[in-house]
């Protein structure tokens, strides 16, 4: 790989210790997929460190201890405990105090503590070409897709990246790869971000790690809409980028999104095709829930609001648990606005810095009855996400019931499910 005089510097450790482990890891990934330089980068969203894998927080205490900071501006990705309002989701005070220990060294690292998989709605948008690395596949696929900058799904090397202010140029950082692989013919009207969400997850399985070009939208689809189509299709498949003729910079067309010529066939998705996700994730009993669940990805302040409008004045059922995840910043200004009273009021659980799967899933993965840490009591879960959906059944082994949002509130108020059905 060509290195600049400056990245030169970085891997011979004249720029110090850190920068040198984070440039060896660099071109090692560089050299993997045949890299022929490095590229600035302008954002990084990295990794926490969850509590769960402590190993993982002893690599970030010592790139911390070598004296790194981050040369870009850099979030933080969702953790295993709202630090807070830990004791709103039962999370063991072990768990709590691990966690806070990686906030003191992202702090000290010079990164925005942010633990949140939807950046953007707290404020950090990239921007059209900007070359940044991400660990989450929610921001990598929104990044690229409605924002038009250059993202791969990375892991652990977007600390590295972060901290060097580089990335190795393969992937979708290189126009070849940012081409439609698969025409997608929607003929169904789709009406809120469930929908979009049962859409993504249905295509993500058609098209593997593909670049899908969607047609046959009757409206343009909200953020919000885009924000659950992306999570769904790098769930189900490995889709790191889809185009939206006209949404998707700087695509006018699908002709374009494919270079000039359009593929002969179209996988075509209608009602059926959206039903069959509602129904595949809707296997727990109708009558007997744990817990409901709204906020994944993590809510903006638009669904926020959605969310206290139809929760304002009136309150969930006794012995449902309703919690509505979203960053801390979308917290706050969901706060100011006077809408997390309103959900609080109306019994509702208003959670930052993790979701159900990731609080979950640390007592699952890892009990340590020492510590505090055991499985939690929770045997299904309803959602209107199909990334919480399953995530929540092969992480945490629970059944599931995957609806519309209005449907999950309306079930959190009644005690009963409510099937979404297009
Ligand atoms: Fe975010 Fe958890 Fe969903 S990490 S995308 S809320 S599964």
């Amino acid at each position: 790989m060509q290195l600049t005089r400056d990245e030169q510097e970085m891997l011979d450790g004249s720029q110090g210790e850190a920068k040198q482990i984070a440039m060896k890891g660099l071109v090692q990934l560089g050299d993997a997929f045949d890299a022929k330089e490095m590229v600035p980068i302008g954002y990084a969203h990295i990794y926490a460190g969850l509590p769960m894998y402590v190993h993982d927080l002893e690599l970030i205490e010592d790139l911390v201890a070598l004296g790194a900071k981050v040369a870009v501006p850099s979030t933080i990705n969702i953790a295993n405990a709202d630090i807070e309002n830990w004791r709103a989701t039962k999370a063991p005070e072990n768990l709590v105090r691990l966690q806070a220990s990686t906030q003191a060294a992202h702090s000290k690292m010079g990164s925005c503590c942010t633990y949140t998989c939807t950046p953007y709605w707290a404020g950090h948008w990239p921007s059209w070409n900007m070359h940044m690395t991400s660990l989450e596949s929610t921001v990598t696929i929104f990044a690229n897709s409605v924002v038009g900058a250059r993202c791969n799904r990375d892991g652990f090397f977007a600390v590295y990246a972060a901290i060097a202010g580089r990335y190795p140029k393969f992937g979708y950082h290189l126009d070849e790869t940012r081409r439609g692989t698969h025409l997608v013919a929607v003929d169904v009207d789709l009406h809120c971000t469930s929908d979009y969400s049962c859409l993504g997850f249905y295509v993500g399985l058609m098209v593997g790690n593909g670049v899908p070009v969607f047609t046959g939208f009757r409206r343009r689809p909200t953020l919000d809409e885009l924000d659950a189509l992306g999570a769904a299709l790098a769930t189900s498949g490995g889709v790191a980028m889809f185009i939206v003729p006209e949404v998707t910079p700087p695509f006018a067309t699908a002709e374009q999104a494919f270079g000039g010529v359009l593929p002969g066939e179209a996988v075509v998705v209608g009602p059926a095709e959206v039903n069959s996700i509602y129904e595949r994730f809707s296997t727990g009993s109708t009558a007997d829930f744990d817990l409901v669940h709204l906020g994944c990805p993590h809510a903006s302040f638009q669904e926020m609001k959605e969310y206290g409008e139809m929760l304002e004045g009136r309150r969930v059922k006794d012995g449902v648990e309703l919690w509505v995840t979203t960053s801390r910043a979308v917290r706050q200004m969901a706060a100011d606005a006077g809408i997390v009273r309103a959900l609080e009021k109306a019994g509702a659980k208003v959670i930052s810095d993790t979701c159900p799967i990731m609080c979950h899933f640390a007592r699952t993965a890892s009990p340590d009855p020492a510590l505090g840490i055991v499985p939690p009591p929770i045997r299904s879960v309803m959602v209107d996400s199909a990334k919480q959906a399953k995530y929540v059944r092969d992480m945490i082994q629970c059944d599931t019931l995957l609806t519309g949002t209005r449907e999950a509130v309306q079930a959190a108020l009644t005690g009963s499910f409510h099937p979404r059905r297009l």
